[in-house]
């Protein structure tokens, strides 16, 4: 098997998430969400009942927090702290609200990074997240950007809650896109950014299947992966 890393960033709603997991799936890949594990470090931070713009106390809970993000096949991986397995605690809107807090934080971002390195030495791995083509891995041998319109992102978003029986506004939803957005691309250390070697894909008018078809097309010229 082919080692290397295909990197696949973007901001949220953009279906990321989904689309790694099945690019993984096609191409024999192992998937890592990154976004999982500072989210997992936000879950020890309010846990701990430490604000989460209060570096030396996030920066204490979450060096000491032991983060373990553990393939299951078939592109899902589960999310371990301390042990527990805290793939559900993570998804919630408490911690949705603060991860953008906590991870703009340098030493949490250092610890993590380390992580996301070691985890990929000798295998062929779609890492996802918002910062891997740039600085996790600016060797990747793939690197993809997705975007779409925040409007766009947030009807995805609001219909997904809607789907999962959670109340949604889709004002309130686009608000909150705008404003992790404004976060995620404005913060000091490592903002979201496509690399300049990324290649861009705009879903915004486009079904998950066109998007999926379009990136292993990418993937297999790039790397040569059978089908
Ligand atoms: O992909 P996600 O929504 O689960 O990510 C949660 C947050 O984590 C996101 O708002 C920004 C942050 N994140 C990051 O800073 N760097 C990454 N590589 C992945 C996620």
């Amino acid at each position: 098997m082919n080692a290397g890393v295909i990197a696949i960033d973007g901001p949220a709603g953009t279906g990321k998430s989904t689309i790694s997991k099945l690019l993984g799936d096609k191409v024999g890949a192992h998937y890592l969400d990154t976004g999982a594990m500072y989210r997992a470090a936000t879950l020890a931070v309010l846990r701990a009942g430490v604000p989460a713009d209060d570096a030396d106390a996030v920066t204490a809970v979450v060096d000491a927090a032991d983060i373990v993000l553990q393939p299951t096949g078939t592109g899902a991986s589960r999310v371990l702290l301390d042990g527990e397995d805290v793939s559900g605690p993570i998804r919630t809107d408490e911690v949705t609200a603060n991860v953008s807090a906590v991870s703009a934080i340098p030493a949490v971002r250092t610890k993590l990074v380390d992580l996301q390195r070691r985890q990929a030495e000798n295998e062929l791995l779609v890492v996802e997240g918002r910062d891997i083509g740039t600085v996790v891995f600016p060797d990747a041998v793939v690197k993809i950007f997705l975007t779409a319109t925040p409007e766009a992102r947030a009807l995805r978003r609001h219909r997904q809650n809607l789907a999962a029986g959670r109340p949604s506004d889709l004002d309130e939803v686009l608000a909150a896109v705008n404003r992790r957005d404004h976060l995620d691309s404005t913060r000091a250390v490592s903002p979201l950014r496509p690399a300049d070697d990324a290649i861009m894909v705009d879903t915004s008018d486009m079904t998950l299947e066109q998007v999926l078809d379009h990136l292993v097309d990418l993937v297999r010229a790039r790397i040569g992966v059978a089908s």
